[in-house]
């Protein structure tokens, strides 16, 4: 199986003092793979990392074979690299079809597509029509939407920038189990549809439904990796 995501002996360590994470190493191939491990254990730190919003001590990451420690957060997601965040982060005062549009530009200027309001609405529409959120919402504001609603948004956002790889932290976390299936119905979908996903999650039915590699991580060490399939554990 091809590679998508290549992480070399990646390390963090905070303010001189805090190791989040200590030589960290995986690959992962086109696919759906889970990491798991409690609070704490370096995961969002990780994701950081990965994204760029947070520079690695030390280490390297490659990226469809290309190292990307060098590129800021725009150009990773132009790579192709996109991402949810534990606590939403939207434009709370726009509306929902406004948000997802901002994510169709940033997806049209990687494609070099030229795109009017119409055809940016129109495509945001579809994409949250994708996602299950019903079209009676499209025009409030985001900020009116429960925490559930907010995650599938910023999913929605994320799926519009056209990522090869999507990372999400916790998108089921603070969910109902009845949304915690529909969003698994919805991962499935869009993995159906071309996108790998690298998830931080702790609901194990989720992660047993959809991961074909399971990773943890404790105290920012991996302390094992599985696969489907797998009877026995180990790297
Ligand atoms: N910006 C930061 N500054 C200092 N320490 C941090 C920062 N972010 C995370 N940490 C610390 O790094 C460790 C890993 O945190 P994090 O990556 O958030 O773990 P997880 O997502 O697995 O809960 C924790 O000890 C946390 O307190
Ligand atoms: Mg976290």
């Amino acid at each position: 199986m091809k590679t998508i995501l290549e992480i070399k002996n990646i390390s963090k360590i905070y303010d001189k003092t805090v190791v989040a994470l200590s030589n960290v190493s995986f690959k992962i191939e086109y696919g759906i793979t889970a990491i798991t491990g409690p609070n704490g254990a370096g995961k969002t730190t990780l994701f950081n990392i990965i994204s760029g919003t947070v520079k690695a001590s030390s280490g390297e990451i490659r990226f469809l074979g290309k190292r990307i420690n060098g590129y800021q957060p725009h150009k990773r997601c132009m790579a192709g690299i996109g991402r949810t965040f534990q606590i939403p982060r939207l434009f709370d005062e726009n509306s929902l079809l406004e948000n997802v549009a901002i994510g169709v530009m940033t997806g049209a200027k990687k494609i070099k597509e030229n795109m009017n309001i119409d055809s940016l609405k129109k495509q945001a529409g579809e994409i949250l029509n994708f996602i299950g959120i019903k079209e009676n919402k499209y025009e409030i504001k985001a900020k009116k939407l429960t925490l559930a609603e907010q995650k599938m948004l910023q999913l929605a956002t994320a799926v519009a920038t056209k990522p090869k790889l999507m990372l999400i932290d916790e998108l089921s976390s603070g969910m109902t189990f009845q949304d915690a299936l529909r969003l698994s119905d919805v991962i499935k979908r869009l993995y159906d549809y071309g996108i790998s996903f690298l998830m931080v999650e702790h609901n194990m039915e989720l992660i047993n439904k959809l991961a074909e590699k399971i990773i943890v991580l404790h105290e920012g060490q991996i302390v094992n990796v599985s696969e489907k399939g797998d009877n026995e554990t180990g790297k």
